[in-house]
């Protein structure tokens, strides 16, 4: 599989990583077997990258990563990286508590996530959320004590603005920014980008198909569990869901014109946009694992970009990409 830097000061990757959330929460429910599976299938395409989450379902999602690494035929293992953020507090009923970026939170994160995920280090580790309680330069200053220590590889970033990204850089090496990106969230491009790519940062592109809305398999009959992100994502909701699914009829027609998927022609795009960036899929089964990987064959030209450009024009996704509450931790306010 092709390999992307992250960033100057980061490993190669390859060019597609799997983002391993969705095997564990926020969609609904999963299946642990075929989850398992579907990480040693990446893993023997050539995936180097898994990217996690100490709070996806409480550690759930880290002991997921830990068995499948545990149980990957030999020598895969050695080839994965684990990305994983910390830093969101959970009750034992799942509950959102806010975020927490002390120092000393960093350290007691970190510790259980090695034990969880079976690691003597994590490759990338990155707050989720900034903490509005505490400087970034703290944070990443204790993320770097842990790189001295030989606990964590790189530091990265995520859902954070152009200040913040500077302050950060100001500190420590940044390997790269997780944010979302897609062709209905490109509010990075005015600001965000510009900046990682004038500091040598990578990007983890999260939410490239949009959370399944623009995969081409998600209809308006669906019904969602209430534990379910779409359940409250403004994207997904009624006239709002009924105009998007529009996007991605017209989306279809360029798809089929090209031979592929939508979500192949979605993934494609991402990684058109530059060799700096990472697209992470949401595959949790085998089958979407192997949709996914079949956008890394897809070229687009300059004719098929300016199709998917009339499909989708920048800005025409209706809703925001997260709850309001959610909107002001945010990277973007779009
Ligand atoms: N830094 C952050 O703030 C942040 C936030 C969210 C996520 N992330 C990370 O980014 C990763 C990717 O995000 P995401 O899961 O929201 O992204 P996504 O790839 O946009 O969405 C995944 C959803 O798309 C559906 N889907 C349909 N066809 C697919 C295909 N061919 N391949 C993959 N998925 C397909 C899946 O549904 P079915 O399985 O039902 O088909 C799944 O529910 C996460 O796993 C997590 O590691 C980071």
């Amino acid at each position: 599989m092709d390999t992307r830097p992250l960033g100057t000061t980061g490993p190669q990757v390859s060019a597609l990583g799997l983002g391993c959330m969705g095997m564990s929460a926020l969609y609904g429910d999963a299946d642990r077997s075929e989850a398992v599976a579907t990480v040693h299938a990446a893993l023997e395409a050539g995936v180097t990258l898994l990217d996690t989450g100490d709070f996806y379902a409480m550690g759930h999602n880290e002991m997921l990563i830990g068995e499948a690494l545990r149980t990957a035929p030999a020598g895969l293992r050695e080839q994965a990286l684990t990305s994983v953020k910390f830093g969101a507090l959970r009750d034992p009923d799942g509950n959102w508590g806010g975020v927490d970026g002390r120092p000393a939170a960093v350290r007691n994160f970190a510790a259980y996530s090695l034990q969880r995920l079976g690691v003597d280090h994590i490759d990338v580790y990155r707050i989720a959320r900034a903490d509005p309680d505490v400087p970034i330069e703290e944070t990443v200053g204790a993320i770097a004590e842990l790189v001295e220590k030989g606990y964590v590889r790189h530091i990265g970033l995520s859902e954070v603005g152009a200040d913040t990204i500077r302050r950060a850089a100001a500190t420590a090496p940044i390997s790269d920014l997780q944010i979302e990106y897609s062709l209905v969230s490109r509010a990075i491009e005015e600001q965000i980008l510009p900046t990682t790519r004038e500091l040598g940062i990578g990007v983890t592109a999260y939410g490239v198909l949009s959370r399944g809305l623009i995969s081409g398999h998600f209809n308006a009959d669906r019904t969602l569990a209430v534990n379910d992100f779409r359940a409250h994502s403004p994207r997904f909701q009624g006239d709002n869901l009924r105009h998007n699914l529009t996007l991605v009829e017209a989306l279809r027609e360029v798809a089929e014109h090209k031979g592929v998927s939508v979500a192949q022609i979605a993934i494609a795009w991402v990684l058109s946009r530059g060799e700096d960036i990472v697209p992470l899929v949401g595959a949790r089964t085998r089958e979407r694992l192997t949709e996914s990987l079949g956008a890394l064959d897809v070229t687009l030209d300059a004719a098929d970009l300016a199709a998917i450009e009339r499909a989708v024009p920048a800005g025409s996704a209706a809703g925001d990409r997260y709850p309001a509450p959610q909107m002001a931790h945010l990277g973007t306010t779009e």
